[in-house]
């Protein structure tokens, strides 16, 4: 088959963009989030499992990446949003579950308490912490854990990263090494697998039993 004579071309423009594209994300996350990214608080986050097959340090980092593309995305519309609010409510938005097993009873309490957890833990990180990136903390479990709706385009980008990120965190799982979360990992995954399995056995045995 005949290679189109725009393939070429296509193919470096989108390679170039893509570059392009990393290094803006890099330069945004390090300008306005520099601190907090080397923060002991988030180094720990990268030891503590979340949605099941990663950690809390890698969705922190796909919650903000997603976040600021949004915000790239809306500024070509012109819809301007606070890129720095959105890097640090982002990257601190889940800080606070962390020792979740010690300091909260029950998922419930969990999923409300530890967005407030989390506000506590960025102004430790950021004395001035704008009110914007507090919001985004607050109420980023949005529609759940009673949080009340977001009330600026900053924290509803980040609420919906977050819920995107959560199916992406259990598809993609973690690449942390030497954390043991892998492992827990893996046994998670063939657990669910076996259980899926069992059911799907079930299912044809029932199946079987009433077209007999
Ligand atoms: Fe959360
Ligand atoms: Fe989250």
């Amino acid at each position: 088959m005949r290679i189109p004579y725009y393939e070429t071309s296509l193919k470096k423009k989108i390679k170039a963009d893509r570059q392009d594209r990393r290094e803006r994300i890099e330069r945004d996350l390090l300008k306005y989030g520099g601190e907090i990214l080397e923060s002991a608080e988030m180094k720990d986050s990268f030891g503590q499992t979340h949605h099941l097959w990663s950690t809390v340090g890698e969705h922190t980092v796909r919650v903000t990446v997603t976040s600021v593309l949004i915000c790239y995305a809306l500024r070509k519309l012109n819809i301007p949003t606070n890129i720095p609010a959105v890097v640090v409510g982002s990257l601190c938005h889940d800080l606070g579950i962390m020792g979740r097993d010690e300091k909260f009873s029950n998922k419930k309490e969990m999923s409300r308490e530890h967005p407030r957890e989390s506000v506590n833990v960025a102004r430790t990180l950021v004395p001035e912490l704008s009110d914007t990136s507090e919001e985004i903390i607050e109420r980023h479990m949005w529609p759940a854990g009673g949080s009340k709706a977001p009330g600026s385009k900053e924290s509803l980008i980040v609420s919906v990263a977050d819920k995107y990120t959560a199916v992406k965190d259990i598809f993609k799982g973690s690449d942390v090494k030497g954390t043991g979360v892998r492992n827990t990992a893996q046994r998670q995954r063939e657990f669910v697998e076996n259980r899926v399995q069992e059911q799907i056995e079930k299912a044809s045995e029932f199946i079987n039993e009433i077209t007999e």
